[in-house]
């Protein structure tokens, strides 16, 4: 195998943070290139996700829990999340090729030493990096293994703008939905997710009562529900729930990106008579479990769907750090992704 790369620039966990992630957190380090093992590629990243569930990893007492696809932290450890990267070197019958993207688990770094069995040939290009490192196949998946959109649902997305959301409004509307209403919190994110993502209707999570605001954008109630948050923005949906809504949970990022500290733990009021009435469905779903399946699927759906892959993009490692930071405060829209 050709070896030519020597070392690489990675990004660790400095120290464990104190409340929100902060950049000081992080630091970048240089270090060797650990040695190409014989059913290893050598690859150069050019682009990486950055997912808010870092900061939860990177906790004091985060513990590996089945369904979160990333390593607990501890300072000096380096960070992972999805990447693509061309092949620098690759063995020989691995069915990979010099010059070739793939896509890996192994971001937070310029050069990255993989396991060919944790590679995905998508061939050499020109490619769409946010059709593979976004989450729009999460929101796919939920849409149409986690529960199933119908035609002329009225479809409520919680954390709208989002990496998972700012997909999730498209694809139901394209699956058929009549009426996708979406939640964020500044009066900017709404207006452009009403002009560029299509929604009709945007709530604020932190203007007044989000029942309220929920009753104004769905008078008829809401039969989808697509939540990324879970506290008061659910216990409004399934006030709001419809005869026979489907719920499908994806997250909870009023635990996850709580000031006070992120927690896996998220509480929640509802009332269960009115679930109970109205015959709603609640379902928890991990997109990971169907990824060998979903994710294909995926790839042929989005090339006819023509959507608007909403993404930050942050170019150069050494603005990582501070990405992630921006991505937890609710500074950026839509994927976050960095360009190494
Ligand atoms: N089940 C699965 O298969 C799966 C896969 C991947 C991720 N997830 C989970 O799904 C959730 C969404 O992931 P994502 O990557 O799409 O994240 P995201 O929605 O892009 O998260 C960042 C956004 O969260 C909002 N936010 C910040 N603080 C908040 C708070 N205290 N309460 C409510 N919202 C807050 C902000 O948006 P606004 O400013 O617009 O409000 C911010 O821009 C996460 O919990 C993630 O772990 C699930």
């Amino acid at each position: 195998m050709d070896r030519t790369v020597e070392r690489c620039r990675e990004v660790r966990l400095r120290a464990y943070p104190d409340g929100m992630i902060q950049p000081r957190d992080l630091t970048i380090a240089e270090a060797a290139l650990p040695k190409a093992g014989p059913n290893d590629l050598v690859v150069r990243n050019r682009w990486f996700r950055v997912s808010i569930s870092t900061r939860l990893m990177a906790n004091p007492d985060a513990q590996a829990v089945e369904g979160i696809p990333f390593p607990v932290l501890k300072p000096g450890d380096a960070l992972a999340d999805g990447a693509i990267g061309e092949v620098v070197a690759c063995p020989a019958g691995s069915g990979f090729e010099v010059g070739g993207f793939v896509s890996h688990p192994l971001g937070w770094r310029d050069y990255a030493v993989v396991d060919a069995g944790s590679c995905i040939a998508l061939g050499q290009g020109p490619i769409e990096p946010a059709a593979y490192l976004g989450h729009g196949w999460t929101a796919y998946a939920a849409l149409t293994r986690g529960i199933r959109v119908r035609p002329g649902d009225t479809v409520f997305v919680s954390s709208g703008a989002g990496a998972i959301g700012s997909m999730a409004g498209q694809i139901a509307r394209r699956l058929g939905a009549a009426r996708v209403i979406g939640s964020t919190s500044t009066q900017d994110k709404a207006d452009w997710m009403t002009t560029d993502l299509g929604y009709d209707a945007v709530i604020l999570r932190n203007r007044g009562s989000i029942a309220d605001q929920l009753k104004a954008a769905a008078p008829d109630g809401v039969d989808v529900f697509v939540d990324m948050v879970g506290g008061a923005q659910l216990t409004a949906a399934a006030g709001a729930a419809r005869e026979g809504a489907r719920f499908v949970l994806l997250g909870a990022l009023t635990a996850e990106l709580n000031v006070a500290g992120a927690s896996i733990v998220a509480p929640v009021e509802l009332d269960s008579f009115q679930l109970i009435l109205k015959d709603v469905t609640l379902r928890g779903y991990s997109a990971d479990r169907d990824y060998a399946e979903a994710f294909p699927d995926w790839i042929a759906w989005q090339r006819e769907a023509g959507l608007h892959f909403a993404c930050s993009k942050v170019v150069g490692l050494e603005n990582a750090p501070r990405a992630l930071h921006d991505a937890c405060e609710g500074r950026l829209k839509g994927l976050v992704m960095v360009e190494v």
